[in-house]
């Protein structure tokens, strides 16, 4: 029997507020029993969970629909409306025709579908006038306003049914009802362009109203919006103006709508507790500045003014439809060390983005007496706090108790990455205790999905630091770090960790929204930008674009989005900036090597990022690491043009396809005669060339041997250690697998020898660092100016644990793991992974062990889907399944037999292995 479970719109469960007028639905079907197939499904949308439970879909009725899709059926039904609300369950039938029940009811809403739905203003403190004000934005701002309180009273007379409200902010927002706080996101709205689109977030606030007097309350801040932001940016970037816009929409038990909207109705208290908010400098809050029930009924707000009310505005709203920034996890300090008296630092064990909470109470501090908390990433050897690596941002947190009760504190518009935080400013000669702080993550809140043991602690560590990582710079787009002022949406750090963080996230929702700010980063010429959001292009400072390797990921991410996701919508979405792109990198380089808008300035092009010749170690080659510049980008340009045939295929633009594959073959073949000798030799000579010339698959077959030689040279040369970069690690361990050098992978993956991964944990590290030697014991910190331990890029490794370790690969030709391959292949000194990966077909688990001599294989292949599977074995007859030869069992089909490896195909459903491996 199989139960379709896990219903999803548009990636999310139960959005509200959607804007997509044809929501793509989606379940995963749930059952233990072997070959369990979807034969056809029947979906109904009602306008009322009542009519859905008497099995009428007045909205929809798809009927029986012969089809094993389960994923991506858009919905076909009445057109959609603002603000309707759709339930929706669906029933399934299996393989042999037999009907499932119903599943559970889901939900989704649609938001504001048109401007003119919006009735609400642009509200906010009167407008500030700068005399220069572009030149303005240059600068990092260090005077902040404080954070104004908004405040709107009134009366309900009877009981609601439903009250939904649209709200966003120029800048960052909090809401309030009635003293409670609405929803649980932080930082929103997210960053985008917001020049191009501002998201609103919907949320539902029925059980927040009451009968009589209500009283809506919202806290601004500048957010990314006036904040600083960016690397050289500045601040005040869009715009100068905190402003908010709400909209509630209350509906009575007879189908009567009333609107309460942001108006000139409103209040506007501009002397509230946050005296600073900014994402680089931190926040000072001060008690006793709050406004006791400002933002509950009975409150006399007359001496409060009334809000501005700005017509100037013209921003394109659209719904969040990315899961929100939250606060994931709470961690709890390992220990505090007091370097210099009244000074304490606690350490959370953690490399973390986000803020601490802290618990104040009249025995440990004075009233008005303000509470530091600085935050960093690494002690001195003196064990005091080293912030040099955080540049501007100060990172600086300010709590100013009033002295009343035991209080908790937390900041509210700001983040900062951090495992060490230096507190300061308790009543002398006090001792505070371990839980005085808590540690709050906060990261965009997708859901995981993947998970890694191991019989090697080490590598256990490596998976969770890279994990970690990813948590710390997911901050509604990818950022290259969370700690010091830049936090970019840095393109090449994220193309290369892309298939990583899908294996550790459900990375849909969040990449569909910030493909949508690589394409608003976009010029018009077709050049991508290096990061995005991008906040210099419209200063006019154009100096970070086109780089190969950066540009490149508006490619490689809608790519790996489908084959993971099967999503074609992102496809045909970005398919025609993503063709004038290559148009333009074809059109200024005629002779097809990437030379020319190859990065804005030679500067701007970064090639293999913090490669071996960054390394400042005794010890270590000076030279000889870094791949040649244009041989970089053209390897670049051909993959990238590639994959742009490969989108016009899947979208069957069979012209485009047939001419992009020509002309990728072509950069190929100027590859070939520029860069590659006649004996394979590749300009450059190194590691990355080598481990790139394979990954993209550049050479022609007969040197492609010689360039597996010539890569094993390369590390010969670095006494088998690495000298790749960002983008090149990941491709060569991949390389060195696929052409027989497994161990050369391994040795290099579990080596504690400088550089490597197992080194950085060595050092202590909870989080992947920026540079290989970001710290060494004998010398201390790299450039105090490019010095990050929570950079992701590095963690790229992260593909290999799950492709070659546990053996989960994506099938090109089957997109969305329909199909997929399970090809474990053990190395090292492992004898135990185990690890799963919940595809959108559900989840997919592979454990294995290795016993005297034999090979255990435990394998979860979900319904619906078919699975090749690769065992290592002496012979095929040494292989069992369930204790029964394996040509007994009736679902496993055998495909072959070569190199010690029998490969068979699979049905759904829980398979254990054994075989005897070759002696
Ligand atoms: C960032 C990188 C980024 C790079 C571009 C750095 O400042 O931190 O991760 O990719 O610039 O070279």
């Amino acid at each position: 029997m199989i139960k379709p479970i896990y219903l999803r719109s548009e990636y999310l469960v139960n959005p509200l507020g959607i804007d997509v007028l044809e929501p793509r639905l989606s379940w995963v079907l749930e059952s233990e029993e072997r070959n369990q197939k979807q034969s056809a499904y029947q979906i109904l949308v009602a306008s009322s969970e009542n009519l859905l439970k008497n099995d009428r879909g007045d909205l929809w009725d798809s009927k029986k629909v012969d089809s094993d899709q389960t994923n991506h059926i858009i919905y076909a039904g009445t057109p959609l409306k603002s603000q309707m609300v759709c339930f929706w369950k669906v029933r399934v039938w299996d393989g042999d025709g037999n009907p499932s029940e119903w599943s559970d009811i889901a939900m989704w809403s649609m938001g504001l579908l048109s401007p003119t739905d919006w009735k609400a203003k642009w509200i906010g403190p009167p407008k500030k006038r700068f005399l220069f004000r572009r030149l303005r934005r240059f600068f990092r701002k260090k005077n902040i306003d404080p954070s104004p309180l908004l405040r709107k009273s009134f009366n309900l007379k009877e009981k609601i049914k439903r009250a939904i409200v649209f709200v966003t902010a120029l800048g960052e927002y909090e809401l309030y009802l009635n003293g409670k706080r609405v929803g649980d996101h932080i930082l929103a709205p997210e960053w985008t362009d917001y020049h191009k689109r501002i998201q609103y977030q919907t949320y539902d606030v029925t059980n927040l109203l009451q009968e009589g007097e209500n009283v809506i309350g919202a806290v601004l801040a500048d957010g990314w919006y006036i904040g600083n932001t960016g690397i050289i940016a500045g601040s005040r970037i869009w715009g100068n103006d905190r402003r908010f816009i709400f909209q509630m929409v209350i509906e009575y038990a007879d189908g009567r709508r009333e609107e309460i909207i942001s108006d000139n109705t409103w209040k506007i208290y501009k002397d509230g507790p946050i005296r600073r908010a900014d994402h680089y400098l931190g926040e000072i809050y001060d008690a006793r500045k709050e406004q006791p029930g400002w933002d509950m009924p009975g409150f006399d707000d007359s001496a409060w003014q009334s809000v501005t009310v700005d017509e100037t505005i013209r921003a394109n709203l659209v719904a969040q439809m990315n899961e929100p920034i939250r606060i994931v996890h709470e961690i709890k300090p390992i220990s505090i060390s007091e370097p210099v008296p009244g000074v304490f630092i606690f350490n959370l064990g953690q490399n973390i983005a986000g803020w601490c909470k802290i618990r104040l109470n009249p025995s440990i501090c004075d009233p008005g007496q303000p509470i530091k908390l600085r935050h960093g990433e690494m002690l001195k050897p003196d064990g005091t706090l080293y912030t040099k690596n955080l540049r501007f941002a100060k990172a600086t947190d300010v709590f100013i108790y009033d002295g009343s009760e035991e209080r908790e504190f937390h900041p509210h518009f700001t983040y900062h990455g951090f495992q060490y935080v230096e507190v300061t400013g308790l009543k002398e000669g006090v001792k505070p205790p371990l839980d005085l702080i808590t540690g709050c993550v906060i990261c965009s809140d997708a859901p995981l999905v993947g998970s890694f043991e191991s019989s090697d602690s080490t590598l256990n560590k490596l998976w969770q630091n890279i994990l970690w990582t990813q948590r710390d710079n997911l901050h509604s787009i990818p950022t290259d770090c969370p700690q010091r002022d830049e936090r970019l949406g840095w393109m090449g750090d994220a193309q290369i960790f892309c298939q990583t963080s899908i294996f550790n996230m459900d990375m849909a929702a969040f990449y569909t929204k910030w493909l949508q700010d690589i394409r608003d980063a976009q010029f018009h010429d077709g050049q991508y930008s290096d990061y995005a959001p991008n906040p210099t292009r419209k200063l006019g400072i154009t100096w970070t674009k086109n780089a190969p390797g950066w540009a490149d990921c508006a490619l490689i991410i809608p790519w790996l989005v489908y084959l993971n996701y099967n999503d074609k919508q992102i496809l045909r979405t970005h398919y025609c900036s993503a063709k004038k792109f290559i148009d333009h990198v074809h059109h200024k380089n005629r002779n097809l090597l990437w030379k020319k808008h190859a990065g804005f300035l030679f500067l701007t092009s970064y090639g293999d990022w913090l490669n071996g010749d960054k390394i400042k170690v005794e010890g270590y080659p000076k030279k000889g690491a870094a791949m040649p510049k244009d041989v970089f980008a053209t390897a670049y340009f051909a993959n990238s043009t590639r994959i742009l045939a490969k989108m016009a295929k899947a979208l069957a633009l069979y012209d485009d396809y047939k001419y992009y594959s020509n002309l990728a073959e072509k950069i190929q073949g100027a590859f070939i005669k520029k860069f590659v000798t006649p004996d394979g030799r590749i300009k450059g000579n190194t590691q990355s060339t080598y481990a790139f010339a394979l990954y993209f698959n550049l050479l022609p077959e007969e040197l492609k041997p010689k360039a597996i030689e010539y890569l094993l040279e390369a590390l010969k040369k670095y006494d088998m250690r690495l000298s790749t970069g960002f983008c090149s690690t990941l491709p060569m361990m991949l390389e060195l697998t696929k052409w027989g050098y497994n161990d050369v992978a391994y040795s290099l993956l579990l080596s504690k020898r400088f550089p490597s991964w197992f080194y950085m944990i060595e050092q202590g590290a909870t989080t992947i660092w920026e540079r290989w030697d970001s710290y060494i014991p004998e010398r201390g910190f790299q450039s105090k100016l490019m010095t990050s331990f929570n950079h992701f890029a590095f963690g790229s490794i992260g593909e290999w644990i799950y492709r070659i370790i546990l053996g989960i690969n994506p099938d090109e030709t089957q997109p969305g793991y329909k199909h997929f391959l399970i090809k474990p292949q053990p190395g090292g000194s492992l004898t135990l992974a185990k690890g799963h990966y919940i595809s959108i077909h559900g989840k997919i688990a592979v454990e294995w062990h290795l016993k005297e001599k034999r090979f255990e294989l435990k394998v979860i292949i979900p319904p619906n889907t078919t699975a090749t599977v690769h065992i290592p074995a002496g012979s095929p007859d040494d292989v069992t399944e369930s204790d029964k030869p394996i040509q007994e069992v009736k679902e496993i089909e055998f495909l072959s037999f070569n190199d010690n490896i029998a490969q068979y195909r699979l049905p759904s459903g829980i398979y254990v292995f054994s075989s005897k491996l070759p002696i």
